[in-house]
């Protein structure tokens, strides 16, 4: 997918640009042409030698430099890339290019383009999460730029957080999806995806049921995330008020044993994601309106529902090749989730704090840990819909390096 597209790469100055090298050799691998722009901030990282060495092309610093205007004037730069890629994008340059500024080649550059624009923020916690920086990136957002990462953990300047640059894999396959979504393709092209979402109704009788908070939208997110990267997606859905996903096939239940009926007849598939919130037990039915009779109060007989996730994560031929649960839990979230991991046979787990007061029941924002074989990745709180996108994109990297 990289083969022969131009990347025009801008390094920032960060402590990420010692990542850069590596980019540059990774891409070139895959057949990308990368020509660099070097900003006096990146240089203080990386050598403009390396960097030319590396894309066996010029690397270009200056805005007036007579030779290069003559030779490749910047806004012939800035045209002749399929894409401009800067890693890393400090908080300094996003603040730039919201406000047009143009006082140095690779603002100047970026401002000129008529081209796509990718940045891979890189910066300390704090300047991350200023109001300020994330007042450009939202204007960025508007503006079509597209964003990968950053990536929570330590960082270089010793505090812990979100402001680490997205991993060279990671930005690859950000370039690759960008590319294959420009022709029209997305990166689970061919691959069959199965998502459960919702809250099951489980009848008490005729009219009554029970039932618990989920509202299916950070399931019917996951379903929609999927689809945009090529996926056949069928989304098993309980009952919910969400509207049903553009280019997914919906089933519509209400009971776990219909959602464990439904998953079954959507199979074979290679992606589940399990993100309903599956009643665990349902009563026994009666069949007739119970009565209320004075001083007797009914009790309810529960009985266990099959655990759909448990199920399709069970060794055998058939077995989707990637199976992601959610964990919803009020107390030792990771040790829980990665108990739940195990127990269910499942790949990987999304853990989610669902106590009172977090709003992930029901609410628009999500604060989730992914837990997998190599360890636990904490998301920062993000929309259900950004929930949705990274998982998608982390599943569709999954599979790409499986190719
Ligand atoms: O729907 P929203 O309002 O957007 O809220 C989202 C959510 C909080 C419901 C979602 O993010 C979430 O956490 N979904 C899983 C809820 C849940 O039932 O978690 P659990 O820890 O009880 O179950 C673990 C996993 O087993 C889940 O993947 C669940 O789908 C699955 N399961 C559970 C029981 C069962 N009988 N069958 C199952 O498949």
């Amino acid at each position: 997918m990289l083969e022969n597209r131009r990347i025009l790469l801008i390094v920032a100055g960060g402590i990420a640009a010692v990542k850069v090298p590596d980019l540059i050799r990774r891409l070139r691998e895959r057949g990308a042409h990368v020509r660099c722009i070097l900003t006096k901030g990146g240089a203080q990282f990386v050598t403009p030698l390396t960097l030319a060495a590396l894309s066996g092309d010029k690397c270009y610093q200056e805005l007036f430099d007579l030779k290069d205007e003559s030779e490749m004037g910047h806004i012939r730069l800035s045209r002749e890339a399929d894409i401009i890629l800067v890693a890393p994008a400090t908080a300094d340059i996003m603040a730039k290019m919201v406000a047009g500024m143009a006082d140095d080649l690779a603002t100047t550059a970026l401002l000129a383009t008529d081209k796509p624009v990718m940045i891979a923020p890189s910066m300390n916690v704090m300047m991350w999460t200023h109001p300020a920086t994330q007042s450009n990136l939202q204007i960025l957002k508007t503006r079509e730029v597209k964003v990968v990462g950053p990536s929570a953990g330590d960082l270089a300047c010793g505090e812990v957080g979100n402001g680490r640059m997205a991993e060279v894999p990671e930005i690859i396959a950000a370039l690759t999806r960008f590319f294959q979504k420009n022709d029209g393709q997305g990166p689970l092209t061919g691959y069959k995806a199965l998502v459960t979402s919702g809250p099951t109704h489980e009848p008490i009788d005729p009219v009554r049921y029970i039932a618990n908070r989920s509202s299916g939208k950070q399931g019917h997110a996951v379903a929609a995330a999927l689809a945009e990267l090529g996926a056949q997606v069928t989304l098993v859905s309980g009952p919910t008020h969400e509207a049903d996903p553009d280019g997914v096939n919906v089933v519509h239940v209400e009971t776990a044993k219909q959602m464990m009926k439904a998953c079954n007849d959507a199979l074979p598939a290679e992606i589940v994601v399990c993100a309903a919130a599956v009643a665990d037990w349902s009563p026994e039915n009666a069949k007739q309106k119970m009565k209320k009779e004075a001083g007797k109060t009914p009790a309810l007989t529960l009985a266990e529902n099959p655990d759909i996730l448990a199920t399709l994560s069970q060794p055998g031929p058939a077995r989707p090749n990637l199976v992601v649960g959610f964990a919803a839990e009020t107390e030792n979230l990771i040790e829980n989730a990665k108990t739940k991991r195990a127990k269910k046979n499942c790949d990987w787990i999304v853990a989610n704090d669902v106590s009172p007061g977090s709003g992930a029941f029901g609410g628009d924002n999500n604060t989730v840990h992914l837990v997998t074989a190599d360890g636990v990745e904490s998301w920062p709180t993000l929309r259900k819909r950004a929930v949705a996108e990274r998982l998608a994109e982390r599943i569709a990297a999954s599979f790409q390096r499986h190719l």
